[in-house]
Formats: structure tokens, sequence, C-alpha cells
């Protein structure tokens, strides 16, 4: 397992987001997510169509059984619908939070945004209970700010 520096994480996934097409860069991104950081324990891309959330590239030991999540449902849909990071440091005293693996602990979401609209959102799970931290919260939402640009 390689551990990236959030700095050295941005600049490669700068790189990949200028070197790859839209259709292959979003699943790079979610790669390098998810081998860069032990603590990322599953990392996926929700897109937005209509007032759905459609999982999108993914990358962990398993497949989630939510695909589609309304807006306004769950951790992922609260934060499509207000357009803020989420980070519930103990999902299980989140009375929001739809389960997907037992292993998880705690959660990230960070939407993508374009000029204040929700177009998808980075959903990040760990093994580790308050696994994510403002450090955390600020390279993600610089990584979903280039994204936006893919989207
Ligand atoms: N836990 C999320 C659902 C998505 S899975 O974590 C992949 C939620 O509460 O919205």
């Amino acid at each position: 397992m390689i551990f990236l520096h959030y700095r050295t994480a941005e600049q490669k996934i700068r790189e990949l987001l200028l070197t790859h097409s839209a259709s292959t860069a979003l699943q790079k991104v979610v790669d390098v997510l998810y081998e860069g950081f032990e603590k990322y324990s599953w990392v996926g891309i929700y897109l937005v169509k209509g007032d759905m959330l459609v999982l999108g590239p993914w990358k962990g030991k398993q497949a989630t059984e939510h695909t589609t999540i309304p807006f306004g449902r769950g951790v992922c849909g609260a934060a499509a619908k207000t357009g803020k990071t989420e980070l519930v440091n103990d999902v299980s005293t989140d009375k929001r939070y739809l389960s997907c693996f037992h292993s998880t602990r705690s959660e990230i979401v960070v939407p993508i945004k374009k000029l204040h609209v929700v177009l998808g959102e980075i959903d990040i799970d760990s093994f580790r209970s308050a696994a994510f931290n403002r450090n955390d919260a600020s390279f993600l939402e610089k990584v979903a700010d280039m994204l936006s640009q893919h989207i």
C-alpha cells in the first residue's frame, strides 16, 4: 500500500485529469484516492441524474447495494441537497446513514459543484472511527473542484 500526502495526491490527480478523457479520468481519480490513503476503505463517485444520485466509478472490497440514492436520503442525499460536505465521525449515531458495509465506522461526502449546482459527489467510507478531519475535507473539496470540470 502506497501512502500519499494530500499535496502529492492532489498533484497526481491534477495531472491525470489533464491527460485522460472524462470517461476514464473519474475511475482513475477513485483509484488514486483508494490506493493512496489506507483509511479510505471504499471510494465512490455518485453523479446527479434528475433528483437522484447514481453510482459511477468506485473502488473497494465490496459493491454497495445503494447504486441510486434520492436527493435528501442518507448522508449522500443530504450533501447533494445542501451542497455542503458531510463528515460523519460515527455512522452508528447518525440516523440518516444508509448502511453499505458492516466494517464502515465513519464517512465523508463531498459535493462536486459547478456554479453552486451539485453535479455529483465523492463518497468515502472508512473502517476507522472519526477517520476524516478538516485536512481530508479541504483536500477532497479541491479534488471535487477539479472534477467539476470533467463531469
Ligand atoms: N452511506 C451512504 C450510502 C452510500 S454507501 O456508503 C456507499 C449514505 O448514508 O448516504
